[in-house]
């Protein structure tokens, strides 16, 4: 079957390698697979749902659009595009919002998060972002979207207001409810100083994520200052339920070098931990570092990015436009 792919990245500044681990990585190996059609958009609109200053969102909308280019995306096999430039990802959230329930919303479980505990002061965007989120992903027809595992939620929700929708208005299949796909083995990547946090752009320490524009010592630092144990190295892949640091660093170390986290064991264990540190620090140089510094030289012409991000809003344009279209229609506007 062909695969329409459909995702996004929040222009928010810093993107780190959970992100690129959890999300961008995997963006590009869907795109090089020729069976495959990508959509991968910066979600500018979602960035909103907390207060942005707008000269950095817009310098944070290229350097996404930077990131993507970077880590591989190519504008001539995938359309990178920026949310806002196409209306009908609005106008979509607005008629979706009018089938969610309240109830769908109030349980989603990033909202308790960002919202913490004065919920009466968080934006009503910020409530709805996942209706939004939905939009986004169905009015492509997207059978797979690939995310982190912290948005499997909002993804089954997106499944539940397509099929409201088709129910509601009395149109099966038309809303198509899409797959996630969400790797196996460490799909969330941790806090370097806390395991069972996740690596978060919104962590207070930079200590605590390796950014993708990090220069090469700040890497080496923060892999030495990493959260470990006392123990060595384990040997096997049980029982490591109570080290989530190290299993953490393991982790980051197999998806980065492609190998099975067995391997990765039987390469390290019972070794010395500082040797271990070593090589994932080396690792990370050679994957990263030559990332951080195509982000740094695209981010130098504007006009090129803002090329990309106009030529693919036209192409997805093209394609919302005429399913918005269709569901005005069927709702009877
Ligand atoms: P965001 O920056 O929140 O828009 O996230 C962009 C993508 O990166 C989403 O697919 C997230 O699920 C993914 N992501 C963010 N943080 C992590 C993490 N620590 N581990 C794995 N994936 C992540
Ligand atoms: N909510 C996602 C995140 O924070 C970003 C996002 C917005 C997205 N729209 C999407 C992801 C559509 C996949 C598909 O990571």
């Amino acid at each position: 079957m062909n695969k329409k792919i459909f995702s996004g990245v929040q222009p928010t500044g810093n993107l780190h390698l959970g992100n690129y681990l959890g999300a961008i990585k995997n963006f590009v190996q869907l795109q090089n697979d020729k069976k495959n059609n990508c959509i991968y958009c910066v979600v500018d609109l979602h960035s909103i749902t907390v207060k942005q200053d707008s000269k950095t969102l817009k310098k944070n909308i290229r350097e996404t659009t930077a990131a993507f280019i970077a880590s591989g995306l190519d504008s001539e096999k995938s359309i990178i595009f920026n949310q806002s430039a196409v209306p009908a990802h609005s106008e979509g959230a607005w008629i979706l919002g009018c089938v969610s329930r309240m109830g769908w919303l109030s349980r989603m479980t990033q909202f308790k998060e960002k919202a913490g505990k004065d919920k009466e002061k968080a934006s009503v965007g910020l409530y709805i972002y996942p209706v939004l989120m939905a939009s986004d992903i169905l009015l492509y027809d997207a059978t797979h979207v690939p995310v982190g595992d912290d948005q499997k939620q909002h993804l089954e929700l997106c499944r539940d207001i397509a099929q409201k929708f088709n129910h509601d208005f009395m149109s099966p299949n038309f809303l198509k409810p899409p797959e996630p796909l969400i790797q196996k083995e460490f799909a969330r990547i941790m806090s370097l100083k806390d395991g069972n946090s996740k690596m978060s752009k919104s962590d207070p320490s930079d200590f605590s994520r390796i950014n993708l524009t990090d220069e090469k010592d700040l890497i080496i630092n923060k892999i030495k200052k990493a959260k470990t144990d006392a123990m060595p190295m384990p040997e096997s892949t049980d029982n490591l339920d109570d080290r989530p640091e190290v299993l953490n660093l393991l982790g980051i170390y197999s998806i980065l070098s492609n190998q099975n986290i067995n391997k990765t064991k039987a390469d390290f264990g019972g070794k010395n931990f500082s040797l271990f540190k070593d090589q994932l620090t080396e690792l990370l140089i050679d994957k990263i570092i030559p990332i951080g510094k195509k982000i740094k030289d695209l981010l130098k012409d504007e006009k090129y990015l803002d090329e990309i991000l106009n030529k693919g809003a036209e192409k997805a344009d093209k394609l919302a436009s005429k399913k918005i279209e269709e569901m005005k229609t069927i709702v009877g506007f």
